[in-house]
């Protein structure tokens, strides 16, 4: 359906869950891909086929200013653009389900809630849970 052959395609967070899954995806339709994360060992262990030209493995952490500059150096060096960056980078934290945290709201505390959402104060709100637990 697509096709990115040749194109040069910049992934960042290559080796996270959702990144894993953009460069094959982007693999598929012909892309040079150039896959980033910090672990450059990593990086050769989740992609061992694309360890080599026209593709690129680069341990870089986006955090860091001179790493960030080095990696743009290097990719300018060698492809001379970027036709796509896909900046997947990032990461997820899981914390206490919160059911199982104290910061249920109580039926007691349910109506305060509800008039709250339901006041002039409440607009600076975008997206909220409220959990609430049963009487049983
Ligand atoms: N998975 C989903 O369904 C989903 C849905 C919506 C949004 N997201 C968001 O998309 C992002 C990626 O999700 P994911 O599930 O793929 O996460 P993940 O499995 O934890 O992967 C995170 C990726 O980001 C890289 N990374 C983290 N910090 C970095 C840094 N400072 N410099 C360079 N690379 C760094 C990691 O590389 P190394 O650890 O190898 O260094 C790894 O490749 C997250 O922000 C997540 O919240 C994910």
């Amino acid at each position: 359906m697509f096709d990115f052959n040749n194109k040069i395609v910049l992934l960042t967070g290559a080796t996270g869950g959702l990144g894993t899954a953009v460069a094959q995806a982007f693999h598929a339709t012909g892309a040079n891909l150039i896959l980033v994360g910090r672990s450059l060992e990593k990086l050769v262990a989740t992609f061992p086929d694309l360890n080599s030209d026209p593709h690129l493995l680069l341990a870089a952490d986006v955090t860091a200013e001179t790493a960030v500059h080095n990696l743009a150096t290097t990719v300018a060096e060698k492809y001379g653009r970027v036709d796509v960056l896909a900046n997947v980078a990032g990461g997820f934290r899981g914390g206490t389900a919160v059911h199982k945290t104290s910061k249920w709201v109580t039926p007691q505390n349910l109506a305060n809630v509800i008039l709250f959402l339901a006041s002039e104060q409440a607009t600076a709100v975008h997206g909220a849970a409220i959990p609430v637990y049963g009487l049983g």
